[in-house]
């Protein structure tokens, strides 16, 4: 008899339909619905109910206190940029997730953390469905990946792969990517929703049961759409994502969630000839081709995680030629300087209407913070006025729709990082000074309360 309730399940999309249909009527994908069986029905049930059971001693409810403190060492991966996104390492057993546009550098990333792990750590496996062994020792040579018990493996069945981290028990396992493995369980294609989300969970298995971590590369378009990462985020233990724009060296990699630290955590990298280097000071880099003076920059003092970054803002406002004021943001949100544009013209008095106002933030970073606004005002005011900031001046703060500037998280550890960088004035929210605060060395700190003092305090 046939059972009595399955699904049909949409391989592109997820969605669930009663009946089998040609054509999946939520993303109109063709021929793409597979028949399912809810769990009670599954022979797979009760091996499923058990499959965490690994992971723990046992069922039944355990007293908190009771449960062993598991903290375990974590792992350096040699590449301090690299921990640092981790959370201070790799946890042992933890599933990782690295995505990222193709081209971006994740291999190359992977290749050289597995490297060094190796040398250090013991065995990492590297399993590639998308080069062979050829091309990752020849990528490996000129990343300068030396002897080290580094073990290559070619293949995109899932069953063959943990078949190998069965045999060779290695300290790190890295999948290369999660879109190119299948499993012979399905006959779906490789990349499809089911495959991808069998491959993690099946991969999530092993690295719990045998306490491997396992480190999934998974490919996304710019619009983020490509089935896999999506599906993905909520099995493994870290998210991260790789960014950074093609034109520019410099890539970021940033965790968006993470078990096992803080997320928004960044570790920042530079492309090289000999594959990607660590960048432990960003501010440096980011500021390093200001031109200092010029009408239209001014520095921002920005936070991601728990590491203080100084980025520069540059804005340009020309006479609009074509009647439709054009107002273009690359960096920060474009709503948001929509926003703080209406703001200045309505609160400091500064004329935009029939502008063209272009913000930018240098070096192809993206700031999202709200503590970016009064530093884009200042670029958008200075510009106007065709007058240039002190160069020895940094700003941070938000502004508000009544024109008030807003106090915001971690003052201290940006002033810090603006003294480090040897800036010696600070322009910043009246309510985030703090007379007793030591950070600020021999800096002057500006405190300032709306849009208008705060534009009479920079330009
Ligand atoms: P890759 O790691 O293959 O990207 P992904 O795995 O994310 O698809 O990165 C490939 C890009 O990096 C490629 O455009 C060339 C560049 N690259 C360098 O600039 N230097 C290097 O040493 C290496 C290995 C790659
Ligand atoms: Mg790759």
């Amino acid at each position: 008899m046939k059972p009595s309730k399955s699904v049909f399940v949409c391989q592109e999309c997820g969605a669930q339909a009663p009946k089998w249909t040609g054509r999946c009527a939520d993303c109109g994908a063709w021929n793409s619905l597979v028949e399912e069986r809810p769990a009670a029905d599954n022979a797979l049930a009760g091996k499923a109910e058990n499959r965490y059971g690994q992971f723990g001693a046992g069922s039944n409810a355990k007293l908190y206190a009771e449960v062993e403190n598991a903290n375990a060492a974590r792992l350096t991966t040699g590449i301090g940029e690299f921990d640092r996104v981790l959370g201070g390492g790799v946890v042992p057993g933890s599933l990782v997730l690295l995505g990222g546009e193709p081209g971006i550098g994740k291999s190359t990333l992977l290749l050289q953390a597995a490297g060094h792990f190796a040398r250090e750590a013991g065995p990492v496996l590297y399993a590639s469905g998308e080069e062979s062994e050829h091309q990752i020792k020849s990528r490996g040579d000129r990343l300068g990946i030396g002897a080290a018990p580094l073990y290559l493996l070619s293949e995109t069945c899932i069953e063959r792969i943990l078949e190998e981290i069965a045999r060779l028990k290695p300290a790190l396992v890295v999948i290369d990517s999660i879109q190119t493995v299948f499993s012979i369980k399905f006959q779906s294609a490789p990349g499809s929703i089911g495959q991808v989300r069998e491959a993690a969970t099946q991969f999530l298995f092993a690295a719990k049961g045998q306490n491997i971590p396992t480190v999934l590369v998974g490919h996304v378009t710019k619009d983020g759409s490509l089935a896999g990462p999506k599906v993905l985020e909520h099995v493994v233990d870290t998210v991260l994502y790789f960014e950074g724009e093609r034109h520019h060296s410099h890539r970021v990699v940033r965790a968006v969630k993470n078990r096992f630290g803080a997320v928004s955590e960044l570790g920042v990298f530079e492309m090289t000839g000999s594959g990607l280097r660590p960048v432990p000071n960003p501010s440096k880099l980011f500021l390093s081709e200001r031109a200092t003076g010029t009408p239209g920059s001014a520095v921002l003092c920005s936070v991601e995680g728990s590491r203080p970054i100084l980025v520069e803002v540059q804005a340009l406002v020309s006479t609009s030629t074509y009647g439709n004021a054009r107002r273009m943001a690359i960096g920060i949100d474009q709503n948001r300087l929509s926003l703080l544009l209406a703001v200045l013209e309505k609160r400091a008095g500064l004329s935009l209407a029939g502008d063209d106002v272009y913000v930018n933030i240098a070096g192809g970073m993206s700031i999202e913070e709200p503590a970016a606004d009064r530093s884009v005002a200042a670029a958008v005011a200075s510009s106007v006025r065709n007058r240039g900031l002190s160069p020895a001046t940094a700003v941070f703060g938000e502004i508000g729709l009544s024109g008030e500037i807003r106090g915001i998280p971690q003052a201290p550890l940006r002033i810090r990082e603006a003294v480090q960088m040897g800036f010696t004035r600070i322009v910043m929210p009246a309510a985030n000074v703090d007379p007793a605060d030591e950070s600020a060395g021999g800096a002057e700190l500006v405190g300032v309360r709306t849009v208008g003092e705060a534009l009479d305090a920079l330009i």
